[in-house]
């Protein structure tokens, strides 16, 4: 979501005549879009604004700015006016479109320009975008979150949920597939509860089946599903639906029962699995990713033992791996029972192992098979290998021409690593 509000934010600033540099000495305007999801990104933000101070002094005329959820949190914003006040704009998640407008104003005064709105608007519509591959998109379909799991900030920094109208969605998709796009990714913090706030009958499955007959998308991806909200006719869709990869990103967080409900996630254990269960009966050649926090307040060794157990049941093929980081203003933060420290990092060690060991065997499983690869580019660290995605999202590196970038090629998987295959072109 963060990635995508950055590419709105290049086509802005491409449109007001600035041009991108890869050198940060030579930028007349540095922006921070910003994420809180954890402590982590937050702590780098503020370790990079001790550097872009040094930067300013040495250049009064660079601008800069900060957006993205941190700016969403009062505390925030109110840490940054009283401790880099050399920042010259500072905006939230909701106002992205006012940026234009914001800077300008913000150039041409002294001092930090704060404008961060509390609630969302209506979604604004038709906001320019500078995507950075032109072979594939994201297209968010949903604004925010209504879930309220007890450890999460996004709820409070995004907003309530909010569909955009198909028709609107239709036009980009239609649009981007007529400029060459193949393959696009549709975002919303819940996917499957697309269209709840719309005054139309139609569910994400619909708007699937919508997007599906664009002529020119061959590969049609999305994230997040929530697991309480995925539904058999949301399997179906996948399993029918020829430009639907046959890939799911089913964030579980936790296997324990107790742990689930303290989390608000509003499944258990048994019913998730279920899911899977009948997913992979309708869609054989599913992959299954997952997020997974370890060190949930209250978490016992049994409650980390039962996530273990439901991760070799699941058999993911690759799992987001996480150590829960306390967010001031959720419900999570004034639990008691805060798991230690040291606790926490010993179960992420066994967790990360596990999830390692199943992914690798997963991936061995696919030696001989072959697979379509959407071509990104090349290999970082050899001139003659592309580097590319299948439609079940793995990346798989082989020998090419350069001319492959950008189209979908059969490649013959002949290796596999933890995190990525080896193949050959097939001709
Ligand atoms: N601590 C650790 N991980 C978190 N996530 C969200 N909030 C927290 C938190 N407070 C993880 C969840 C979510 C992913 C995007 O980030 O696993 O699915
Ligand atoms: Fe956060 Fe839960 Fe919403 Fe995901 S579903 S964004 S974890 S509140």
């Amino acid at each position: 979501m963060n990635f995508h509000d950055s590419e709105k934010l290049s086509a802005m600033l491409q449109q007001m005549g600035y041009l991108e540099t890869e050198r940060k000495e030579q930028a007349d305007l540095i922006i921070i879009n910003t994420c809180c999801v954890r402590e982590n990104a937050e702590l780098k933000v503020y370790g990079n604004l001790g550097e872009l101070k040094r930067m300013k002094q040495n250049n009064p005329n660079l601008v800069l700015a900060i957006c993205g959820c941190m700016m969403q949190q009062k505390h925030v914003v109110e840490k940054i006016q009283r401790s880099y006040p050399f920042v010259d704009l500072v905006f939230g998640t909701h106002n992205i479109h006012r940026f234009p407008e914001l800077l300008n104003n913000a150039s041409q005064m002294e001092g930090l320009l704060v404008e961060v709105w509390d609630h969302e608007e209506d979604i604004p519509e038709d906001l320019p975008v500078q995507r950075k591959f032109s072979s594939k998109a994201f297209v968010n379909i949903m604004y925010g979150c209504n879930n309220f799991c007890s450890y999460c900030i996004v709820p409070y920094t995004r907003g309530r949920e909010r569909s955009r109208e198909p028709e609107k969605i239709i036009e980009e998709v239609t649009n981007l597939a007529n400029a060459g796009t193949l393959e696009i990714t549709l975002l919303g913090q819940n996917v499957n509860s697309y269209g709840k706030t719309l005054d139309k009958e139609i569910d994400f499955a619909d708007l699937l089946t919508l997007i599906n007959q664009i002529p020119g998308i061959q590969r049609i991806r999305f994230m997040t599903s929530h697991p309480a909200d995925f539904s058999e006719k949301l399997m179906d869709a996948i399993a029918n639906l020829e430009k639907v990869s046959p890939h799911i990103h089913l964030p579980v967080q936790a296997g324990s029962d107790r742990i689930l409900k303290a989390m608000n996630r509003k499944y258990t254990s048994d019913q998730y699995l279920k899911k899977i269960e009948l997913l992979k009966t309708k869609v054989p050649e599913i992959a299954i990713s997952t997020d997974i926090i370890v060190g949930f307040p209250g978490e016992t060794e049994d409650d980390f033992l039962d996530t273990l157990d439901l991760i070799r049941k699941a058999e993911y093929d690759s799992a987001f791996t996480f150590l829960y980081s306390i967010r001031t203003g959720t419900p999570a933060a004034n639990m008691e029972e805060q798991v230690p420290d040291e606790d926490k990092m010993q179960r992420f060690n066994r967790l990360v192992e596990l999830v390692n060991e199943i992914g690798l065997r997963k991936n061995l499983s696919l030696i001989g098979k072959t697979m379509p690869v959407l071509v990104e580019g090349i290999s970082k660290n050899n001139a003659n290998r592309l580097t590319g995605r299948t439609d079940t999202h793995k990346l798989v590196n082989f020998d090419g021409p350069e001319y492959y970038i950008g189209k979908i090629v059969p490649v013959k998987i002949t290796e596999a690593k933890t995190f990525s295959l080896l193949g050959t072109l097939e001709e």
